[in-house]
């Protein structure tokens, strides 16, 4: 697997700002969980900016949440990173089905490596190995909730718009009160049509308090039941 360069101008590229705005501990964080991606071989393929952001978000607003989902992992680097901004023994759930849209069949063993990780960092962490659009997914993270809501969730999975509609319509009723909702790609990029994320994110930035950051990918987190 190929190892990242864990230095944020290597990252983002020379005309996007590095991380000076973001709150130095938030940024040390963040770069304390990269450098263990980096231990790992684990990639990490987020605009560094944008995703200190949305940590910023976790670590803040509206109060720290203790129950995380992602759908779309691949290989956990995203997964790992958002968990460091949540407290120990937090509820840490990442479904992906390897090989589905922007995936990777050989993923699995490097999700269950980040699963482990977090385990011994002492959170509560489980793997949904299923495809997120189904009914075998939905249960088996109800069965895992035992009642509970989600705090917040970051949506990564299938970029086209039935597919990240689906997600949001398949999850948002499980988000608690008040709870967030993050969408990574939501920039309209030309060079791949595919990524169809804007197309509802425009619709929902109209209904609901929300917070964007493009600089290159574009992560939007939406606010519900505030
Ligand atoms: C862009 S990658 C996620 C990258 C990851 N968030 C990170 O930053 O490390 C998208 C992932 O979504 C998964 N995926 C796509 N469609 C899916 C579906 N319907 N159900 C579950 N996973 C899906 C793919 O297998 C792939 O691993």
């Amino acid at each position: 697997m190929p190892r990242r360069d864990v230095s944020y101008s290597a990252d983002v590229g020379n005309n996007v700002p590095t991380m000076r705005y973001v709150p130095y501990d938030i940024r040390a964080r963040l770069e304390t969980r990269l450098r263990r991606l980096d231990e790992l071989a684990i990639p990490f393929p987020q605009n560094v900016n944008e995703f200190a952001m949305f940590c910023l978000l976790l670590a803040c607003f509206p109060a720290r949440p203790v129950s995380y989902l992602e759908i779309g992992c691949r290989h956990g680097g995203s997964l790992y990173a958002a968990s460091g901004f949540l407290p120990e023994h937090s509820l840490i759930i990442g479904m992906d089905l390897p090989g589905a849209a922007w995936g990777d069949h050989e993923s699995e063993p490097s999700l269950r490596l980040i699963a482990d990780e977090l385990t011994r960092e002492g959170y509560d962490a489980h793997l949904i190995l299923a495809d997120s659009s189904s009914s075998e997914a939905k249960q088996e993270l109800s069965a895992l909730l035992a009642g509970r809501h989600l705090d917040a969730i970051f949506i990564d999975a299938d970029h086209t718009f039935l597919g990240v509609s689906s997600d949001w319509n398949n999850y948002r009723t499980l988000v608690a009160s008040p709870g967030m909702v993050a969408f990574h790609d939501i920039a309209r990029r030309s060079d791949t049509p595919k990524v169809e994320v804007y197309q509802l994110w425009e619709e929902l930035r109209n209904d609901y308090p929300h917070l964007e950051v493009i600089w290159q990918y574009g992560i939007g987190a939406i606010w519900l039941n505030t």
